[in-house]
């Protein structure tokens, strides 16, 4: 989950001199930026690499921003078969985003095998639900119609999508991640019985192509009800936001699979004594089970306060 950000006065003192677009392009700030969570707070496990899911449109052809409102513009709308077609080879993506696998190549030295180094990307329907929307939406009007009344060409973009992914997460993998996470963060706002279709199979197909038994890490928001279809894409950890009960989701599924989650991320505009009590039920609740992992339900906001941070990283560790 998002632990570097605009709580940390370290990001906003960088973020004063450098715009978001280029901290995330250049690999010393990149660098920088994801070692500020583990500097202030040594108590956690991994280092996430700092970038974004949207530079595999920006990298296809699709350049983002955000809007001074809130929220992400994309250039322009993906509406028609002929933009589809426009798009850069999928596979070129990797040329493109040299400056992430330099980052992660540098992160790989400087951690020297102390903390795990995470990778990630967006899932293909999470990333689509962007370009076709041209940016955040409230509605998902747009991606929802081209999923209902033109299939040929809404599998022509995921099918894109896919492959871009793939050579991108092979990219990370082959530049030291030690485990990649995906993020289907609107995986939740489909129809139930059309979340497979639309999200799931593509997701399969990604974890299929990288090599056997690297672990992936699947988060998808707002999808508590299709945890089992889930644990059939390959990934080895399931990620789950707030509303799902762990102990009711570690009782239904393999031993195989972990889960990490899923402290409601609004705590930490709290105080340190509420994150506490919060933190100390979440883990009693999975004490005993196996394959836990604790996480954030969803990215650290940025009215998240430090001493809240602080209170969470020392509950999670002084656990017994
Ligand atoms: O620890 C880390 O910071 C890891 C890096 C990371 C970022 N984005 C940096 C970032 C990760 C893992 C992401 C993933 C991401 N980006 C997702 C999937 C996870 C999720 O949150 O559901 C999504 C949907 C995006 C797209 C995106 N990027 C959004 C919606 C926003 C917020 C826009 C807004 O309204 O502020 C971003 C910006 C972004 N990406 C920030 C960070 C630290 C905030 C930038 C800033 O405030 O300076």
């Amino acid at each position: 989950m998002r632990q570097a950000g605009r709580y940390l006065p370290e990001y906003r003192a960088l973020k004063a001199r450098s715009s978001f677009l280029e901290m995330v392009k250049t690999p010393d700030l990149a660098t920088e930026v994801t070692l500020q969570p583990l500097q202030r707070f040594p108590g956690l496990d991994a280092a996430i690499l700092f970038s974004d899911i949207l530079v595999i449109p920006e990298a296809l052809g699709q350049p983002y921003s955000f809007r001074d409102t809130g929220g992400i513009a994309m250039a322009y709308r993906l509406e028609t078969r002929a933009q589809v077609e426009a798009l850069a080879p999928p596979e070129s993506v990797v040329d493109s985003l040299s400056y992430v696998t330099a980052t992660l190549r540098q992160l790989k030295q400087t951690l020297a095998g102390q903390k795990a180094l995470l990778g990630f990307g967006g899932s293909p329907w999470t990333l689509a639900t962007y370009m076709v929307e041209g940016g955040s939406s409230d509605d998902f009007e747009r991606i929802k119609l081209l999923f209902y009344t033109d299939r040929g060409l809404f599998d022509a973009l995921l099918e894109r999508l896919t492959r871009a992914l793939i050579a991108y997460f092979k990219a990370q993998i082959e530049a030291g991640a030690d485990a990649i996470q995906i993020f289907d963060s609107w995986g939740g706002i489909v129809a139930g019985a059309d979340y497979a279709e639309a999200s799931l199979r593509w997701i399969r197909e990604i974890i299929a192509a990288l090599p056997p038994d690297f672990p992936v890490i699947l988060y998808a928001k707002g999808t508590g009800t299709h945890l089992i279809d889930q644990s059939f894409t390959g990934a080895r950890v399931l990620s789950v936001d707030w509303t799902v009960d762990l102990r009711t989701a570690r009782a239904q599924l393999p031993k195989t699979i972990a889960l990490q989650g899923n402290l409601d991320p609004l705590l930490m505009q709290t105080t340190p004594e509420i994150v506490r009590a919060q933190t100390q039920s979440l883990l009693e609740a999975m004490r005993d089970q196996p394959g836990h992992i604790f996480n954030l339900g969803h990215g650290i906001t940025p009215q998240a306060k430090i001493e809240c941070m602080q209170s969470l990283v020392d509950t999670v560790t002084q656990w017994r």
